[in-house]
Protein backbone atom coordinates (compact mmCIF):
# COMPACT_ATOMS: atom_id res chain seq x y z
CA UNK A 1 0.00 0.00 0.00
CA UNK A 2 1.49 3.39 -1.21
CA UNK A 3 1.77 6.17 1.62
CA UNK A 4 0.24 9.48 1.81
CA UNK A 5 1.66 12.97 2.34
CA UNK A 6 -0.28 15.70 3.33
CA UNK A 7 1.66 19.07 2.11
CA UNK A 8 0.11 22.46 3.26
CA UNK A 9 1.18 25.67 1.63
CA UNK A 10 2.62 23.25 -1.57
CA UNK A 11 1.68 26.55 -3.88
CA UNK A 12 5.04 27.73 -3.08
CA UNK A 13 8.61 27.66 -1.52
CA UNK A 14 9.45 24.95 0.51
CA UNK A 15 5.81 23.08 0.28
CA UNK A 16 6.07 23.11 -3.57
CA UNK A 17 9.48 21.53 -3.32
CA UNK A 18 8.77 19.21 -0.20
CA UNK A 19 5.79 17.80 -2.58
CA UNK A 20 7.17 17.59 -5.55
CA UNK A 21 10.33 15.70 -3.32
CA UNK A 22 7.50 13.30 -1.18
CA UNK A 23 6.25 12.12 -5.00
CA UNK A 24 9.89 11.06 -5.90
CA UNK A 25 10.75 9.30 -2.98
CA UNK A 26 7.18 7.23 -3.90
CA UNK A 27 4.46 8.87 -1.79
CA UNK A 28 0.97 9.74 -2.77
CA UNK A 29 1.28 13.44 -2.28
CA UNK A 30 -1.57 15.49 -1.35
CA UNK A 31 -0.43 19.44 -2.11
CA UNK A 32 -2.74 21.87 -0.29
CA UNK A 33 -2.87 25.91 -0.70
CA UNK A 34 -5.36 28.27 -1.54
CA UNK A 35 -3.59 29.20 -5.31
CA UNK A 36 -5.33 26.49 -6.75
CA UNK A 37 -3.62 27.06 -10.51
CA UNK A 38 -0.05 26.50 -9.28
CA UNK A 39 -1.46 23.61 -8.01
CA UNK A 40 -2.64 22.59 -10.77
CA UNK A 41 1.18 23.20 -12.30
CA UNK A 42 2.87 21.46 -9.65
CA UNK A 43 0.35 18.37 -10.00
CA UNK A 44 0.91 18.26 -13.89
CA UNK A 45 4.32 17.30 -13.63
CA UNK A 46 3.23 13.95 -11.58
CA UNK A 47 0.58 12.01 -11.24
CA UNK A 48 1.36 10.77 -7.54
CA UNK A 49 0.21 14.95 -6.57
CA UNK A 50 -3.05 15.41 -6.13
CA UNK A 51 -4.05 19.25 -5.66
CA UNK A 52 -6.40 20.26 -3.12
CA UNK A 53 -7.75 23.53 -2.38
CA UNK A 54 -6.92 24.50 1.34
CA UNK A 55 -6.99 27.60 3.56
CA UNK A 56 -5.64 26.48 6.70
CA UNK A 57 -7.72 29.09 8.07
CA UNK A 58 -10.51 27.65 7.88
CA UNK A 59 -12.09 24.83 9.77
CA UNK A 60 -14.62 24.12 6.99
CA UNK A 61 -11.60 24.01 4.32
CA UNK A 62 -9.14 21.77 6.47
CA UNK A 63 -12.35 19.42 7.28
CA UNK A 64 -13.18 18.78 3.93
CA UNK A 65 -9.69 17.75 2.60
CA UNK A 66 -9.52 15.23 6.02
CA UNK A 67 -12.77 13.83 4.69
CA UNK A 68 -11.20 13.32 1.38
CA UNK A 69 -7.84 11.01 2.55
CA UNK A 70 -8.28 7.36 2.38
CA UNK A 71 -5.15 7.33 4.47
CA UNK A 72 -2.73 9.71 5.95
CA UNK A 73 0.85 8.78 6.94
CA UNK A 74 2.73 12.44 7.20
CA UNK A 75 1.87 15.89 7.87
CA UNK A 76 3.88 18.68 6.70
CA UNK A 77 2.42 21.99 8.68
CA UNK A 78 4.37 24.17 6.44
CA UNK A 79 1.82 26.69 5.28
CA UNK A 80 2.61 29.99 6.87
CA UNK A 81 4.79 33.13 7.05
CA UNK A 82 5.63 36.48 7.86
CA UNK A 83 3.42 39.37 7.66
CA UNK A 84 5.78 42.98 8.71
CA UNK A 85 9.00 43.47 10.20
CA UNK A 86 7.97 46.95 12.46
CA UNK A 87 8.42 47.18 16.07
CA UNK A 88 6.69 45.18 18.67
CA UNK A 89 5.26 48.68 19.79
CA UNK A 90 4.62 49.98 16.31
CA UNK A 91 2.81 46.44 15.60
CA UNK A 92 -0.06 45.56 13.34
CA UNK A 93 -2.47 43.78 15.35
CA UNK A 94 -4.36 42.65 12.80
CA UNK A 95 -1.01 41.14 10.32
CA UNK A 96 -0.76 39.39 14.00
CA UNK A 97 -3.54 38.25 14.20
CA UNK A 98 -3.08 36.92 10.73
CA UNK A 99 0.37 35.03 11.57
CA UNK A 100 -1.02 33.72 14.50
CA UNK A 101 -4.15 32.35 12.57
CA UNK A 102 -1.90 30.80 9.89
CA UNK A 103 1.03 29.35 11.18
CA UNK A 104 -0.05 28.49 14.95
CA UNK A 105 -3.62 27.86 14.89
CA UNK A 106 -3.67 26.77 10.80
CA UNK A 107 -1.12 23.94 12.14
CA UNK A 108 -3.47 23.04 14.84
CA UNK A 109 -6.72 22.58 12.45
CA UNK A 110 -4.59 20.43 10.64
CA UNK A 111 -2.97 18.20 13.56
CA UNK A 112 -6.66 17.75 14.89
CA UNK A 113 -8.05 16.78 11.74
CA UNK A 114 -5.26 14.14 11.08
CA UNK A 115 -3.90 12.68 14.15
CA UNK A 116 -6.58 10.22 14.00
CA UNK A 117 -5.30 9.25 10.32
CA UNK A 118 -1.39 9.62 11.25
CA UNK A 119 -1.96 7.12 14.34
CA UNK A 120 -4.45 4.74 12.03
CA UNK A 121 -0.95 4.45 10.05
CA UNK A 122 1.15 2.56 12.32
CA UNK A 123 3.59 5.04 11.57
CA UNK A 124 2.79 8.71 10.82
CA UNK A 125 5.24 11.46 11.24
CA UNK A 126 4.17 14.88 12.00
CA UNK A 127 6.78 17.51 10.22
CA UNK A 128 6.59 21.00 11.78
CA UNK A 129 7.81 23.78 9.66
CA UNK A 130 8.62 26.53 12.26
CA UNK A 131 11.76 28.70 11.72
CA UNK A 132 14.95 30.13 13.63
CA UNK A 133 12.83 32.14 14.19
CA UNK A 134 10.99 30.13 16.89
CA UNK A 135 14.22 30.02 18.65
CA UNK A 136 15.57 32.89 18.76
CA UNK A 137 14.23 36.87 19.48
CA UNK A 138 15.14 39.81 16.67
CA UNK A 139 14.62 43.02 16.48
CA UNK A 140 11.38 43.46 13.67
CA UNK A 141 10.62 39.76 13.97
CA UNK A 142 7.83 40.66 16.52
CA UNK A 143 4.69 38.44 15.64
CA UNK A 144 6.83 36.27 13.19
CA UNK A 145 9.00 34.79 16.18
CA UNK A 146 5.79 35.35 18.53
CA UNK A 147 4.63 32.34 16.25
CA UNK A 148 7.22 30.55 15.51
CA UNK A 149 8.01 29.69 19.03
CA UNK A 150 4.41 29.37 19.37
CA UNK A 151 4.70 26.39 16.72
CA UNK A 152 7.77 25.04 18.16
CA UNK A 153 6.15 24.23 21.42
CA UNK A 154 3.08 22.77 19.76
CA UNK A 155 5.37 20.80 18.05
CA UNK A 156 7.29 19.86 21.67
CA UNK A 157 4.31 19.40 23.66
CA UNK A 158 2.62 16.99 21.06
CA UNK A 159 5.69 14.82 21.11
CA UNK A 160 5.51 14.48 25.10
CA UNK A 161 1.59 13.58 24.35
CA UNK A 162 1.98 10.73 22.03
CA UNK A 163 4.64 8.74 23.47
CA UNK A 164 3.59 5.10 23.05
CA UNK A 165 1.65 6.18 20.20
CA UNK A 166 2.51 5.13 16.49
CA UNK A 167 3.02 8.61 15.02
CA UNK A 168 6.76 10.82 15.06
CA UNK A 169 7.14 14.26 15.52
CA UNK A 170 9.61 16.45 13.75
CA UNK A 171 10.03 20.41 13.43
CA UNK A 172 12.42 21.85 10.69
CA UNK A 173 14.18 24.77 11.70
CA UNK A 174 15.63 26.95 8.98
CA UNK A 175 17.08 29.87 8.74
CA UNK A 176 17.48 32.02 5.83
CA UNK A 177 15.75 30.45 2.48
CA UNK A 178 15.60 32.33 -0.80
CA UNK A 179 11.99 31.49 -1.41
CA UNK A 180 9.72 33.20 -4.14
CA UNK A 181 7.17 34.45 -1.38
CA UNK A 182 8.89 34.10 2.26
CA UNK A 183 10.49 38.23 2.15
CA UNK A 184 7.64 39.47 -0.60
CA UNK A 185 4.80 38.17 1.37
CA UNK A 186 6.68 39.83 4.63
CA UNK A 187 7.58 42.96 3.16
CA UNK A 188 3.81 43.63 1.35
CA UNK A 189 4.58 43.25 -1.89
CA UNK A 190 7.95 45.61 -1.85
CA UNK A 191 9.59 43.31 -4.50
CA UNK A 192 12.81 45.80 -4.09
CA UNK A 193 13.07 45.88 -0.13
CA UNK A 194 12.86 41.83 -0.44
CA UNK A 195 15.67 41.54 -2.57
CA UNK A 196 17.57 42.93 -0.03
CA UNK A 197 16.97 40.25 2.58
CA UNK A 198 19.72 38.50 0.27
CA UNK A 199 21.86 41.02 -1.30
CA UNK A 200 25.53 39.76 -1.34
CA UNK A 201 24.45 36.62 0.54
CA UNK A 202 26.96 33.26 -1.30
CA UNK A 203 24.22 30.78 -0.98
CA UNK A 204 21.10 31.39 0.75
CA UNK A 205 19.45 28.15 1.38
CA UNK A 206 16.72 27.00 -0.81
CA UNK A 207 13.42 25.18 -0.98
CA UNK A 208 15.09 22.37 -2.35
CA UNK A 209 17.35 21.97 0.49
CA UNK A 210 14.86 21.93 3.18
CA UNK A 211 12.51 19.51 1.07
CA UNK A 212 16.13 17.58 1.19
CA UNK A 213 15.94 17.44 4.81
CA UNK A 214 12.05 17.20 5.61
CA UNK A 215 12.53 14.06 2.93
CA UNK A 216 15.44 12.18 5.07
CA UNK A 217 13.91 12.65 8.69
CA UNK A 218 10.62 11.63 7.57
CA UNK A 219 12.06 8.44 5.96
CA UNK A 220 13.92 7.16 8.79
CA UNK A 221 13.04 4.12 10.29
CA UNK A 222 9.83 4.00 12.39
CA UNK A 223 12.10 4.04 15.53
CA UNK A 224 14.20 6.75 14.70
CA UNK A 225 12.70 10.49 15.74
CA UNK A 226 14.62 13.42 14.52
CA UNK A 227 13.24 16.00 17.37
CA UNK A 228 14.64 18.79 15.43
CA UNK A 229 16.71 19.98 12.69
CA UNK A 230 17.96 23.42 12.37
CA UNK A 231 19.48 24.34 9.04
CA UNK A 232 21.14 27.56 8.16
CA UNK A 233 23.02 28.46 5.05
CA UNK A 234 26.95 28.75 5.87
CA UNK A 235 27.34 32.16 5.34
CA UNK A 236 24.64 32.84 8.27
CA UNK A 237 26.40 31.93 11.21
CA UNK A 238 23.72 32.91 13.56
CA UNK A 239 20.44 35.15 13.45
CA UNK A 240 22.14 38.30 13.18
CA UNK A 241 25.67 37.50 11.78
CA UNK A 242 25.17 37.38 8.00
CA UNK A 243 28.28 36.96 5.48
CA UNK A 244 27.63 39.32 2.05
CA UNK A 245 29.78 40.14 -0.59
CA UNK A 246 29.76 43.90 -1.31
CA UNK A 247 31.05 44.98 -4.71
N1 LIG B 1 11.86 31.46 3.52
C1 LIG B 1 12.43 31.45 4.71
O1 LIG B 1 13.47 32.11 4.92
C2 LIG B 1 11.88 30.60 5.82
C3 LIG B 1 12.71 30.31 6.91
C4 LIG B 1 12.21 29.55 7.96
C5 LIG B 1 10.92 29.08 7.94
N2 LIG B 1 10.11 29.37 6.87
C6 LIG B 1 8.74 28.85 6.91
O2 LIG B 1 8.56 27.96 5.84
C7 LIG B 1 7.17 27.92 5.47
C8 LIG B 1 7.04 28.12 3.96
O3 LIG B 1 7.55 29.40 3.60
P1 LIG B 1 8.20 29.73 2.17
O4 LIG B 1 9.47 30.43 2.43
O5 LIG B 1 8.16 28.54 1.31
O6 LIG B 1 7.16 30.89 1.69
P2 LIG B 1 6.20 31.05 0.43
O7 LIG B 1 6.96 30.80 -0.83
O8 LIG B 1 5.57 32.39 0.64
O9 LIG B 1 5.12 29.91 0.63
C9 LIG B 1 4.12 30.01 1.61
C10 LIG B 1 3.07 28.96 1.32
O10 LIG B 1 2.08 29.00 2.36
C11 LIG B 1 0.81 28.97 1.73
N3 LIG B 1 -0.21 29.60 2.59
C12 LIG B 1 -0.19 30.83 3.14
N4 LIG B 1 -1.33 31.04 3.80
C13 LIG B 1 -2.08 29.90 3.66
C14 LIG B 1 -3.37 29.51 4.10
N5 LIG B 1 -4.16 30.34 4.83
N6 LIG B 1 -3.82 28.27 3.78
C15 LIG B 1 -3.06 27.44 3.04
N7 LIG B 1 -1.84 27.75 2.59
C16 LIG B 1 -1.37 28.99 2.90
C17 LIG B 1 1.00 29.73 0.43
O11 LIG B 1 0.02 29.30 -0.53
P3 LIG B 1 -1.26 30.11 -0.99
O12 LIG B 1 -0.94 31.57 -0.93
O13 LIG B 1 -1.50 29.60 -2.39
O14 LIG B 1 -2.34 29.70 -0.04
C18 LIG B 1 2.35 29.20 0.00
O15 LIG B 1 2.22 27.98 -0.69
C19 LIG B 1 6.47 28.99 6.31
O16 LIG B 1 5.86 28.39 7.43
C20 LIG B 1 7.63 29.88 6.74
O17 LIG B 1 7.34 30.57 7.93
C21 LIG B 1 10.56 30.11 5.80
Amino acid sequence: MRKTAVVTGASSGIGEATARRLAAEGYDVVAGARRRDRLEKLAAESPSIRPVTLDVTSQESVDALAASLERCDVLVNNAGGALGSDPVAGSDVDEWQRMYDTNVLGSLRMTRALMPALVESGDGVLVMLTSTAGHTAYEGGGGYVAAKHAQRTMAETLRLELVGQPVRVVEIAPGMVQTEGFAVTRFRGDAERAAQVYEGVPGPLTSDDVADAIAWAVTRPAHVNIDRMVIRPRAQAAQHKVHRVRD
